[in-house]
């Protein structure tokens, strides 16, 4: 059998070894496919869908789909792209996104995906729920105005640093991050160094004293989109 899978993506071929998924398969290749929920080094949740492609016809998460022989994927289509904006523009319409005062502004993945995507307005009326923030932590803090529900926090208090301190609560409109004390954020075993305060793509988990403290011109997104360090390794 095969040590090599080989198939395409929008026409380029794409080499990857047997049970990688179709987003590590186009990483290593040099090839972005817009991502929100999963993070490196986390186990994918596939919830999402900003990174749906179509594969042999059929649209499937890239962050969960095992590459396949010969397959036919697509990514960089009109109307993918148009998938992806109108689930970012859900996104930023549901929750309280005040990007020019967010400390995350020029780190956010969400911020950045809107900027990538080319979105100017969201098509969908602001809903300005009402949400609480969690201060109380020492060293973190939760504001739940930003949250997008992505989960990467979840996955990795349990996987990586063996807490579950953050899990889902609620359902539909009330569904939220909550902790595993009943007295918040302060009442669980949440550090500062913990890997989900660090991989939270929006600034929804904060670690205090932090803010701006990277100026305007040397953050992240400032010069170049989200995806350009992987798009850089097929120069
Ligand atoms: Fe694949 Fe979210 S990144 S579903």
């Amino acid at each position: 059998m095969s040590e090599t899978i080989t198939f395409t993506i929008d026409g380029t071929e794409i080499k990857g070894a047997p049970g990688m998924t179709i987003l590590e398969a186009a990483d290593q290749c040099g090839v972005y496919i817009p991502r929100l929920c999963k993070a490196k080094g986390l186990a994918p949740r596939g919830s999402c869908r900003v990174c749906t492609v179509m594969v042999n016809g059929r649209p499937q998460s890239a962050c969960t789909q095992p590459i396949s022989e010969g397959a036919i994927v697509e990514n960089d289509t009109a109307a993918l792209r148009d998938h992806r904006r109108q689930i970012i523009e859900m996104l930023l319409i549901e929750g309280n996104h005040f990007c020019p005062l967010c400390e995350r502004s020029g780190s956010c993945e969400l911020q950045a995906l809107g900027y990538r995507l080319g979105i100017m307005a969201p098509r969908y009326p602001y809903m300005f729920p009402k949400r609480d923030m969690d201060t109380d932590h020492p060293d973190l803090m939760i504001d739940r105005n930003r949250c997008i529900l992505c989960g990467r926090c979840v996955n990795a208090s349990r996987d990586v640093d063996g807490k579950t301190v953050y899990e889902f609560a609620g359902r539909s409109v009330h569904k939220h991050i909550a902790t595993d004390a009943a007295a918040g954020l302060a009442g669980t075993r949440a550090a500062a160094d913990d890997r989900a305060a660090e991989v939270c793509p929006v600034g929804s988990i904060i670690r205090k004293r932090t803010a701006y403290a990277v100026p305007i011109g040397r953050r992240p997104f400032d010069k170049k989109p989200i995806g350009s360090e992987i798009e850089a390794k097929q120069a």
